[in-house]
């Protein structure tokens, strides 16, 4: 499929406001969004889709304008008290609960301060579904809210290139960013925040940018989910050794988030001790003993040692 038929093939779930079409006119309605009451049938139709069988119907029609979210777990725009979410689903491999682990982990970061979309968790049959609030749609009417860019297109790479950093994210921020000082140390919170709990596949897409009134914010953060199976390396780099994922690592950099080495060492220490009883949070949040014990590979040793605490004190003293 060329390029331009993936883009007139989308429907009213994708993200962000711009729409397609080959005339000037602009793109009739194609709502691609169901209900949430739909889920377990939808479950049910992924299902058979992902043993290779040919489903039409609802969830077809879902499957097909779930793939422009792109990504690789199964995923359908529904709407639920009158928003619209984007529901990710357990996928028939997943060996733990990575819906409950994408969930406890948004709420984590939203508890070290980090802005990020709501999450809600439900079983479907005998699936979870991870239901993220769209934060490029206006709740009343689901009309598009904002432009949307990922960290990929603002730094003018492509899905081949290797490269991409934190950085350089800072970068746009700085020349591009409506509120550049601000939403550059939110950008190193997520980073070190990331690091921390051992999400690796934060790679350019799962990082974006909204555009209202002219001018550019960093967007809610999302896909934050530790990964105990990936390479201990992070997608993209973070400081002068690259994707190493350290907070030493991180910290090389701290200049380019506006923030002082002392100011730096004294954010990752304050989520430091905050993310330390995740053990706790996540079983409250409904995440099994098994998956957490797996969650734990991923989780730093930087959090049981703060780099900060010792070396911000005695760099003061
Ligand atoms: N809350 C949101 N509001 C608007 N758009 C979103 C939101 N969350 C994600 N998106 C968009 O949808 C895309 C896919 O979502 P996400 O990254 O969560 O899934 P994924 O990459 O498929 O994750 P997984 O690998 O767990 O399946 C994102 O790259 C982003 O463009
Ligand atoms: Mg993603």
């Amino acid at each position: 499929m060329a390029s331009g038929d993936w883009l007139l093939a989308t429907g009213d779930e994708r993200v962000g406001c711009l729409a397609f079409s080959e005339t000037p006119a602009p793109p009739s309605p194609r709502p691609g969004y169901a209900a949430t009451a739909d889920l377990d049938s939808i479950a049910e139709g992924f299902e058979r889709l992902e043993r290779g069988e040919a489903v039409g119907g609802l969830a077809g029609r879902l499957w097909s304008a779930g793939i422009s979210l792109g990504g690789a777990r199964p995923k359908a725009v529904v709407e639920h008290c009158g928003a619209q979410w984007i529901a990710k689903f357990q996928r028939r491999d997943d060996t733990y609960d990575q819906c409950g682990a994408e969930h406890a982990t948004m709420r984590l970061a939203a508890r070290c301060g980090i802005a990020v979309a709501e999450t809600r968790t439900r079983d479907v049959g005998p699936r979870r579904v991870v239901l993220v609030k769209r934060f490029d749609r206006d709740p009343g009417t689901h009309a598009p809210t904002c432009h949307f860019m990922s960290g990929l297109t603002a730094l003018g790479l492509d899905e081949t290139s290797d490269s991409g950093s934190y950085p350089e994210l800072a970068r746009f921020l700085h020349f591009y960013g409506a509120q550049h000082g601000s939403d550059r140390r939110e950008l190193f919170r997520r980073m070190a925040f990331n690091v921390l709990c051992g999400n690796r596949d934060d790679h350019l897409k799962n990082h974006a940018f909204l555009r209202r009134d002219g001018a550019w914010r960093l967007s809610p953060a999302y896909d934050i989910v530790p990964q105990p199976d990936m390479d201990p390396q992070q997608a993209i780099g973070v400081g002068r050794s690259g994707s190493y994922p350290t907070i030493g690592n991180c910290l090389t950099r701290a200049p380019d988030f506006d923030l002082s080495q002392d100011e730096a060492r004294d954010l990752v220490a304050t989520l430091a001790a905050r993310m330390r009883s995740w053990r706790q949070d996540f079983a409250a949040d409904g995440v099994d003993e098994a998956t957490i014990r797996r969650l734990a590979r991923a989780f730093s040793t930087d959090l049981d040692r703060p780099p900060a605490s010792e070396a911000a004190a005695s760099s003061r003293s």
